[in-house]
């Protein structure tokens, strides 16, 4: 069984930054999941291979369903690219008939992915026993891991109605998602382009503890 520090220097290790990706096995989980905030506004540099590495094999680290480990990571960095997901989703939200969406399609600076430079669609085998979960699951962990490495996050939901369109489907064909994988959802990525946002309030009363 590999150790953490292990884990990732294997993954790292013909990378110049060998020791720092070891150094990060110190980092606090408790910080990093109480500091981590959804992102909405990156900067248009690219985050480094070695740290797209590190967030995929943290995705690849959560736990599944009888670990049957059923997902895909699609990761989509190319700017033509981005430029066109983004255009279908708006062309999806434009056509919805629902009024939220229809709204946002509207908005001159539409991107449902907040411009980040790295978008990544996490898909999973429908027949997989949790699909839902191990998704949520792996997404999760990918947001930790930005954290850690200083990386900005956030959750996006688009791509599940986008695959609801016949254009969609088309498109995750395209990018060569297995056949029969659905969309769980989707993670944009990037350097923070501000300041992060204070936490959203915690709602109260969620937690009944019997002893
Ligand atoms: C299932 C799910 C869907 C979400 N969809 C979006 C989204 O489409 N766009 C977005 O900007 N944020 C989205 N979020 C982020 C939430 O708005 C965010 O997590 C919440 O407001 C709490 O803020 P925090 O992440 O900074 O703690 C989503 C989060 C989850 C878990």
């Amino acid at each position: 069984m590999l150790s953490n520090a292990e884990i990732i220097s294997k993954e790292t290790k013909n990378k110049k930054n060998k020791e720092e990706a070891v150094n990060m096995c110190d980092i606090d989980p408790l910080r990093i999941i109480f500091e981590r905030r959804s992102t909405r506004s990156f900067t248009t540099e690219q985050i480094k291979d070695n740290e797209l590495d590190i967030i995929i094999k943290a995705a690849k680290f959560a736990p599944s369903a009888m670990n049957q480990q059923l997902w895909h990571f699609t990761v989509v960095q190319n700017k033509e690219l981005l430029a066109r997901i983004n255009s279908l989703t708006r062309n999806a939200f434009e056509k919805s008939g629902n009024p939220r969406y229809e709204e946002r399609a509207r908005a001159d600076n539409f991107s449902p992915f907040h411009n980040a430079p790295t978008y990544i669609i996490v898909t999973v085998d429908e027949k997989a026993i949790a699909p839902q979960a191990d998704g949520a699951l792996a997404l999760g962990n990918a947001f930790l891991a930005a954290e850690a490495l200083g990386i900005g996050s956030c959750w996006i939901h688009a791509v599940n109605y986008l695959y609801t369109t016949v254009e969609g489907k088309e498109l995750f064909k395209e990018l060569g998602v297995p056949e029969g994988y659905v969309p769980i959802g989707s993670g944009a990525f990037g350097y923070a382009a501000g300041p992060k946002p204070d936490p959203a309030p915690r709602r109260d009363g969620t937690v009944s503890i019997i002893k």
